[in-house]
């Protein structure tokens, strides 16, 4: 797998109506040691505002999305992860909060939506870093779980990664497609983040 490392920037932001003032401190760099994320990617009220709106277009074109913001996007806790390329166009998002996993009520758990890879940026380890950037904050902030509705399509990429389907498959309301939960058990060392 190529390391675009050098070129490419993976930065986060919150958009949620507690995330202002806007300012450089109020953007939240996940993994900055282990993901060489570049600071200056992420220092301006426009810089956010654009990310935003590619990554909600992203999500729109690669997951067949509706426009506008889905549930939980502008919760105070939500932050969304961006894989920004060399032109400073956003083409991976990811968007993560804590929130406990229904069959797992008890556990301090990150749940994870809106996981996108441009389709001509796809299978070089964009969705990769993405994914792992979310395991190492959720192990950061004490997380023992990560989990996800990921459409069959996708269930192999959290596979590999780590993650175990659990329970039946559903219907997604928005999309139509079928859902299969996917989780990450951080406490057994199980994910290869
Ligand atoms: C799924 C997705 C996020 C993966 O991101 P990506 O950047 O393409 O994935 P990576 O390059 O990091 O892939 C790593 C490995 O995961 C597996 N993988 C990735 N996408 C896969 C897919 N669609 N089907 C099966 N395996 C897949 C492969 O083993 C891949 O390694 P390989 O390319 O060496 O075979 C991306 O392909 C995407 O946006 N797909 C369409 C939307 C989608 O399904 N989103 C997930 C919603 S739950």
């Amino acid at each position: 797998m190529p390391d675009h490392g050098e070129d490419i920037a993976l930065s986060a932001l919150t958009v949620g109506a507690e995330s202002h003032p806007v300012g450089t401190d109020d953007f939240p760099l996940l993994g900055s040691r282990a993901l060489g994320v570049r600071r200056d990617a992420l220092c301006s009220v426009n810089a956010v505002a654009k990310g935003w709106l590619e990554a909600q277009t992203l999500r729109q074109s690669v997951l067949g999305w509706p426009a506008g913001p889905a549930a939980g996007d502008t919760g105070a806790l939500t932050r969304h992860l961006f894989v920004v390329d060399a032109a400073g166009e956003s083409i991976g998002v990811v968007s993560f909060t804590p929130h406990p996993c229904p069959s797992r009520p008890g556990i301090r758990a990150t749940y994870l939506w809106g996981m996108a890879v441009r389709s001509d940026a796809q299978r070089v380890g964009h969705g990769t870093r993405l994914a792992k950037a979310v395991l190492e904050d959720a192990r950061e902030t004490g997380a023992a779980l990560v989990w996800a509705d990921a459409r069959l399509t996708a269930v192999q990429f959290y596979q590999r990664l780590g993650a175990v389907p659990e329970g039946p498959t559903c219907i997604d309301d928005v999309t139509g497609l079928t859902d299969q939960r996917v989780l990450f058990d951080l406490s057994n060392g199980s994910d290869k983040a």
